[in-house]
Order: C-alpha cells, then sequence, then structure tokens
C-alpha cells in the first residue's frame, strides 16, 4: 500500500486556513479564542466531517478527530498540530501538521488502508504564548503538566482564561482534559522546520531525535517616575534604562554560554506609563531561553538571576523575576524515528536526523506517549514572519511520509 496525498486539495486547505486571519496577506495573526481562531475552528472541524472522522472537544478547545480502528479498545495512534499563529506570523506553522495530518489520513483511506488502532488527529489549543502567556496550553492540560487552576490564573484583558474559553463555548472543569496513561501508544508531528539547514542543505525530511528546552519569565521592574522636563538627570530611577541594560546582559549571557544551541529573546517591553514626556516608572520585559543542554540552560537562567540583582543596585530600582515555564528537553522514541527513516527510505526521500530548536506540543505528548516528528523545509528558514514558506512538494512529501508512519504504527 502506497498512499498518495492530494497536493492540490491539501494547498486549496491551507490558502483557505490562511485567510482566517486578523492581519491581511501574507501576514496571518490568529489569536486564540479569537474570532478567526474559532473560524479557522469552525472550518477545520467541516474537513474533519466530511473525512467521517468522529470529532470532539475538551474543556480547554483541544479538538480531537477519530478514525475508528478495527480493534477500538487498543491505545490509539495519534498525529496532529497547533491552528493558531503570533502576530505577524506566517501560514504554515502548525498548520502543515493539521491539514497535513488530516490528508495523511484520508490518503490511508484512500488507499483502503484498515487500520488495528483508531488514529486520531488532535487540533492543540494555544501552541503559541501570544494570548495567555504560557505556549503549550493544550498538550500541557492533556499531559498533566499544567495545574487545572490556570483556570482562574492565566490572564488575558482583564479576564480568566475559564472565562474566555467559556465565551469561546468551552466548558468543564480544567481537570478533565488530562489524557489517561492508556490514551495513546505513539503520537507523530508534522511540521515545518523552522530553522534553514533542511532547505540549505536539499534535504526532503528532518527526524527529529529532540526537542530543546524552553524556558520563559517576566521581568518587572520599578523605578520612579516623573517629569521628562524637571527631574535631573543624576536624581532619576528610571525602570525603562534598567530594563533596557537587563536585556543587553540576557543577550550577552546567551553570547557567552559556550555553545551556539543557547538562545535568549526579550520579545516584549511594556512601559508605564509610555508617554513622552513621562520617565518610566514601571517596565515589564517578556524572555524566552532555549537551550538543548537543560543544564547550560538552567546555568543561563541563573546568571540572568544575578545580573538582575547587580543591575537593580546600580540603577536603584527593584527588579521581580516571575517564571512562567521551564520545561526539560523531550527525547523521541526510537520505535518511531526508525519508521520514519524507513518510510523516507522507501519513498527514496533524503532524510536527516536532527535536533528541534522550536518547542512543539509533542514536547508534552512525549510524556504521555512515545513520540516522534517529521520535519519539512521551509524556504531559508524563515519562520514567524509572513513571508514562511513550504512548498507544495515539501507538504507532500511530509503528509506522505506521516501517512506511511501512521499504518505502521497503527497496525
Ligand atoms: C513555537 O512557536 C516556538 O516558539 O518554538
Ligand atoms: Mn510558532
Ligand atoms: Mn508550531
Amino acid at each position: 500500500m502506497t498512499p498518495t496525498v492530494d497536493a492540490q486539495r491539501l494547498q486549496r486547505e491551507l490558502d483557505t486556513l490562511a485567510s482566517f486571519s486578523e492581519q491581511p496577506a501574507p501576514a496571518v495573526t490568529r489569536v486564540v479564542f479569537g474570532e478567526m481562531d474559532l473560524r479557522a475552528r469552525a472550518y477545520l472541524k467541516t474537513l474533519f466531517a466530511e473525512a467521517s472522522l468522529d470529532v470532539h472537544e475538551d474543556p480547554v478547545g483541544n479538538t480531537f478527530a477519530r478514525w475508528t480502528g478495527a480493534n477500538p479498545s487498543l491505545p490509539r495512534v495519534a498525529t496532529g498540530s497547533h491552528c493558531d499563529a503570533i502576530p505577524n506570523a506566517g501560514r504554515f506553522d502548525g498548520t502543515v501538521g493539521v491539514l497535513g495530518g488530516l490528508e495523511a489520513i484520508r490518503a490511508l483511506q484512500r488507499a483502503g488502508f484498515i487500520p488495528q488502532r483508531s488514529i486520531e488527529l488532535v487540533l492543540f489549543t494555544s501552541e503559541e504564548p501570544t494570548r495567555f502567556g504560557i505556549g503549550c496550553l493544550g498538550s500541557r492540560l492533556l499531559a498533566s503538566a499544567l495545574d487545572p487552576s490556570v483556570g482562574d490564573t492565566l490572564m488575558s484583558g482583564g479576564q480568566s482564561l475559564n472565562q474566555i474559553r467559556a465565551s469561546a463555548g468551552f466548558s468543564g472543569p480544567l481537570a478533565d482534559v488530562a489524557l489517561r496513561d492508556d490514551a495513546y501508544s505513539a503520537f507523530v508531528e508534522l511540521h515545518i522546520e523552522q530553522g534553514p539547514t533542511l532547505d540549505r542543505d536539499r534535504i526532503d525530511i528532518g527526524i527529529v531525535t529532540a526537542i530543546a528546552a524552553p524556558a520563559s519569565f517576566r521581568i518587572f521592574v520599578e523605578g520612579e517616575g516623573g517629569h521628562a522636563g524637571a527631574v535631573l538627570m543624576p536624581d532619576r530611577r528610571d525602570a525603562f534604562l534598567a530594563a533596557a541594560e537587563i536585556a543587553l546582559a540576557i543577550e550577552r549571557i546567551a553570547r557567552s554560554s559556550g555553545s551556539i544551541d543557547t538562545v535568549a529573546t526579550t520579545g516584549v517591553c511594556e512601559l508605564f506609563p509610555g508617554a513622552i514626556n513621562s520617565v518610566p516608572s514601571r517596565t515589564r520585559l517578556d524572555v524566552d531561553v532555549r537551550d538543548i543542554d537543560h543544564g547550560r540552560r538552567d546555568a543561563v537562567l541563573r546568571d540572568i538571576d544575578r545580573a538582575c540583582e547587580t543591575i537593580a543596585a546600580g540603577r536603584r530600582v527593584t527588579v521581580r523575576i516571575e517564571p512562567i515555564n521551564a520545561d526539560p528537553p523531550a527525547h523521541c522514541a526510537p520505535v518511531i524515528v526508525d519508521a520514519i527513516e524507513r518510510a523516507c527510505d522507501i519513498r527514496g526521500l533524503q532524510h536527516r536526523r536532527m535536533i528541534s530548536r522550536a518547542y512543539h506540543d509533542s514536547l508534552f505528548m512525549s510524556r504521555v506517549a512515545p513520540t516522534g516528528m517529521i520535519f519539512i523545509p521551509c524556504r531559508d528558514g524563515i519562520s514567524h514572519r509572513p513571508e514562511e514558506y513550504a512548498s507544495p512538494d515539501a507538504i507532500s512529501h511530509g503528509a506522505e511520509v506521516l501517512a506511511d508512519t501512521l499504518a505502521v504504527l497503527a497496525g
């Protein structure tokens, strides 16, 4: 059996999904539980139903589309990804794993394959941290890696996650999101690489062996505000300038970790009161630090703590660090890595084992099931930008390798 994807249909569906965006094309912005996210979900659910999949949603909006196998009592095989998109993003991050996963299932159906295990496509809620500050919200809850009390504590625009999900139509206790231990026998995610190596080296498929350890935190700096004309320079306790020094220290610490694999980004800076003629009294920085080496990542976090103390003393401000997450890296299951590799060999596709520097829902699914990831090239490695591009051929190769892998895993 050689399942074949319908590349044109898949492209049309990716185009339609990209049209649900808060920004004009080519940019895509789709914030979780916003109007565009809900319209994208409705569109996807229609496609899932058209493929005769049984669809259900959990209290946080994770959506499951099941192709029931000949032996439905066996743990299921799952695939999937996310459809939320950060501000000013592209159209392929996450969506290739959702629509490519759907097309892989349809290709297996067309090929007459009868799975022993049920195959389930999962649309994860809020892989991106845009709205609630924490990435992989849905998969963290599925893997019991986040306390359900976050329903009341995660806030967006003055409303709690519980209030926002209820307005979006998702109710029930968040504690019910956690998966049973025996829910899945395997999870495989198809995704664009989001880095340059496959494209540069003309490799068709990246086979992920591990996912880098991500951490993020907020830094609150408090100084003293005042009139921009009247407060003399020696008297100032400018919260923004202290934050600026902290951001530069974070860059220096990441660059001097001894490894090119350490990366740190200060991606958000909010000033209060945010007026041209007022000395900033408060500043908030949101910082993301990652490394493939867990110990080195944590050493960087400790160095950042120390730098904050020194800068706070030097500038006579207070600095408070509020951790958001500090996750260990994930390792992919050798049995899935091997299955993906065999599928590439049979199809004559060039492949390479590699680390994922971006995080994915697979980071958390690996806690509940043996997990693997299939990467496809994206042009120049560009991602999280409107220029993000993966060719139709690359997407088809990925979906076909996914179909072959699901067939092996579902038996
Ligand atoms: C996922 O979007 C990430 O930031 O790695
Ligand atoms: Mn992303
Ligand atoms: Mn993604």
